[in-house]
């Protein structure tokens, strides 16, 4: 290498660094030390729409930050399908120039989220958060965080009850300060005296009430960490809390917050603003309030505004019966888009425009808990697995708002009106993605979620054809008594695993056979309960299916719809190959779902083949034949019924 380049570099780099380092001589710690950085999980549709809208929201924000005095500001751009809402903040003792430096560099760190509809950039001295729908009323949501920093190697022990007095105190005072922030110092009261300091911040939107639980959470994160850390953070929606042994802001931001302290400060607030802002800031501030009030009242009456996308951290949404009845025109028949195992799925028009399948659960009463298992279902975010974006308790009915698909059930496009009308390219799309959507809710999800009912009419498919599991989660929102009589009553015969159509024994493998069943459904384009070669006797696809593999024969097995020139032989040979690994038994010789998307990924060869001898026959045959027998009820909702359970 030229030493002359690399000496060069080397300059380059010192003086960056002694730029840095000279351009903030106050800071001991640089402000733009990363703490979170979240995508959602799912990418929006149109990209060009998107960037377009982001871009500029994020320009107005950095304007309105650099420009106008200000630490906090919001954006959105709702033109096309892709809106985007954007809200940046500073600590507010952060100058305007660091402020937009530290907003600068939140928006490049926010770009790794691509074109994920959602992401949040969560730094020391600022964030950035944008989503698809507007979240400036948020304050605590799950995935709120306590970061406690290193343990101090001196003796001194700095989080005792000086500090943790001071963090109360700080959560206390701020939702009564005007701007909700605060910089607080505390004199630690140790063998040797030193000072500890501590912010706390809300965002402007949210109320004085959720500034405060807000706060209240942040800090009790914080108080989990040990006791002789020299810094912690707690992270939340809407607020943010920071203490730390050494300064971090300059002392001229500190308050003496005791006076918000005292009962009936809030009474004060009033006067004590007043008085310092008088005259012109008083009725700018009167202005800011009624365009706040003005935004929330509107917010409040068009809930259609805020609803697909978000990151981790949303929850549902809350919609009235009555808006619901109106959106699906009063549940009329023709807007009805199918019979499910939890009740009958209608399309909505809510208000704002999207289209969303509304699902009347019917399962009579809800448990007590509903509305919090509704939330660990919302939680749940895959681009395979079908949106939860709200529900409605209050009303005749328990209503579940989904996310509408396009183009319906994959049962359709094997069996119905659209028969033949899939590629094996969609085809394989459609096995892929529904692999992953059950390996999410096995493996990655906090609770292990079984389907139980996995089938062709619970595959939906989007416009672009990606497929999207329906109907998972759901046996959290039956009643306990109805749970416990489903627990061994479930899924739909020919798709269900026979140790758990027989002996009711339940685990995730139960989806796993499901899942092959319904790969060679996709493949032959043939039902699990058809007899595809009446020549051969009376074989069952899956019987049929394991004969022609035997004998080398199984490419005889692929839909005739199908053009041969579509697709290659050895991929479908192997789709085959793993369709039937997947409907063994014992359990243990099937593979887990992270398996088998590892499987569908790799070019390699499948290592361990499937054999015949791991399947009974018999079993199956039973199933299938009573299948014929109970299609009638199947539209009872204990037909049809999902399990979860906790993670071990
Ligand atoms: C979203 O898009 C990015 C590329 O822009 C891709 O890498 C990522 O896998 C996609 N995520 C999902 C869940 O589809
Ligand atoms: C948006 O901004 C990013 C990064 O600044 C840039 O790479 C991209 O080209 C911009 N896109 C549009 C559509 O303006
Ligand atoms: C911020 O300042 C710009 C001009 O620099 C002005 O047009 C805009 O209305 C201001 N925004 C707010 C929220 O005050
Ligand atoms: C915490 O410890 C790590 C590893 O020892 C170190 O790199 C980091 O700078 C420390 N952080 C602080 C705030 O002292
Ligand atoms: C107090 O400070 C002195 C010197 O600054 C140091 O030697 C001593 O270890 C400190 N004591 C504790 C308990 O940290
Ligand atoms: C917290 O507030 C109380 C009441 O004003 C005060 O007595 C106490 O000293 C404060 N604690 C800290 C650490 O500031
Ligand atoms: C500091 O702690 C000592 C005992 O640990 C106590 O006697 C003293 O009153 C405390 N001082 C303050 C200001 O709280
Ligand atoms: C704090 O002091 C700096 C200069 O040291 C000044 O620029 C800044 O405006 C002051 N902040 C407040 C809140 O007084």
């Amino acid at each position: 290498m030229n030493s002359y380049r690399w000496f060069r570099w080397q300059m380059v780099v010192v003086a960056f660094v002694l730029m840095v380092f000279l351009s903030n001589p106050v800071r001991s710690q640089p402000q733009t030390n990363i703490l979170i950085t979240a995508c959602s999980l799912v990418n929006v549709t149109n990209l060009q729409n998107f960037y377009t809208n982001l871009n500029e929201t994020f320009r107005n924000v950095r304007q309105q930050l650099a420009n106008n005095n200000t630490h906090f500001a919001t954006a959105d751009q709702t033109r096309n399908s892709e809106s985007v809402y954007v809200m940046g903040q500073c600590r507010n003792y952060m100058s305007a120039r660091d402020c937009v430096a530290c907003f600068d560099f939140a928006d490049r760190t926010i770009r790794v989220c691509a074109g994920a509809n959602g992401g949040r950039a969560v730094l020391d001295g600022c964030f950035l958060r944008y989503e698809s729908n507007s979240f400036y009323d948020q304050t605590t949501l799950p995935g709120n965080v306590g970061l406690c920093g290193n343990r101090t190697s001196s003796r001194q022990r700095v989080f005792e009850t000086t500090v943790d007095g001071l963090m109360s105190n700080l959560s206390i005072a701020t939702p009564k300060i005007n701007g909700f922030f605060a910089a607080a110092t505390a004199a630690v009261n140790g063998t040797n005296t030193s000072t500890a300091y501590a912010i706390a911040q809300c965002a402007p939107t949210v109320t004085r009430d959720g500034c405060s639980d807000c706060l209240q959470k942040a800090y009790s994160n914080i108080q989990s960490c040990a006791t002789d850390v020299t810094d912690g953070r707690g992270v939340d929606s809407g607020c943010f809390m920071r203490f730390s042994a050494s300064p971090f802001f300059p002392a001229n931001s500190s308050i003496d917050i005791a006076p918000f302290l005292l009962d009936g400060g809030s009474s004060n607030k009033g006067a004590i603003i007043g008085g310092v802002v008088g005259g012109v800031g008083g009725l700018m501030i009167l202005l800011i309030l009624i365009l706040l009030w003005y935004r929330r009242s509107r917010k409040r009456t068009s809930p259609g505004n805020s609803l697909y996308g978000a990151t981790e951290l949303q929850g549902p949404m809350t919609y009235s019966y009555n808006d619901l009845k109106k959106a699906t025109k009063d549940f009329r028949e023709e807007n009805k888009l199918g019979e499910g195992g939890f009740g009958d799925v209608y399309k909505g028009t809510v208000k704002g425009g999207n289209i969303v399948a509304v699902k009347k659960l019917a399962i009579g009463s809800a448990k007590d808990n509903f509305d919090s298992e509704v939330r660990v279902i919302s939680n749940v975010h895959h681009r395979n697995l079908i949106r939860l974006l709200g529900c409605c308790s209050k009303g005749p009915e328990l209503l579940l708002v989904l996310e509408y698909m396009e183009n319906g059930s994959l049962e359709k496009y094997l069996y119905g009106e659209k028969r033949g009308n899939l590629s094996w390219k969609q085809r394989y799309d459609i096995i892929f993605g529904t692999a992953r959507g059950l390996a999410y809710l096995h493996e990655q999800y906090h609770v292990t979620i079984i389907h139980r009912d996995i089938k062709p009419s619970n595959i939906l498919l989007d416009t672009d054809f990606q497929p999207k599991i329906a109907d998972f989660g759901l046996a959290r929102l039956l009643p306990e008594d109805k749970t416990h009589i489903s627990t061994r009553f479930a899924g739909t015969m020919g798709y269900t695993a026979p140790e758990y159509a027989i002996h009711g024994q339940l685990s995730e493998k139960v989806d796993t056979y499901s899942f092959g069943i319904v790969v060679l459904e996709i493949i032959s384009g043939k039902r699990c309960t058809d007899v595809p070669n009446e020549s051969a006797g009376d074989q069952y696809l899956l019987e049929h299916a394991w004969n022609l593999y035997e004998t080398r024969m199984h490419l005889k097995l692929v839909d005739e719809t199908l053009n041969p020139n579509d697709y290659k032989e050895e991929e479908i040979k192997k789709v085959i190959e793993i369709a039937l690994m997947c409907t063994q038994s014992p359990v243990s010789v099937r593979p887990t779902m992270s398996e088998v998307v590892m499987l569908l990924s790799d070019r390699s060869r499948v290592q361990n083949p499937p054999s015949r001898q791991n399947v009974n026959f018999t079993d199956i045959r039973i199933q299938v034949e009573n299948s014929t027998s109970t299609t009638l009820s199947m539209s009872n909702a204990d037909a049809t019924i999902t399990e979860l359970t906790g993670r071990k």
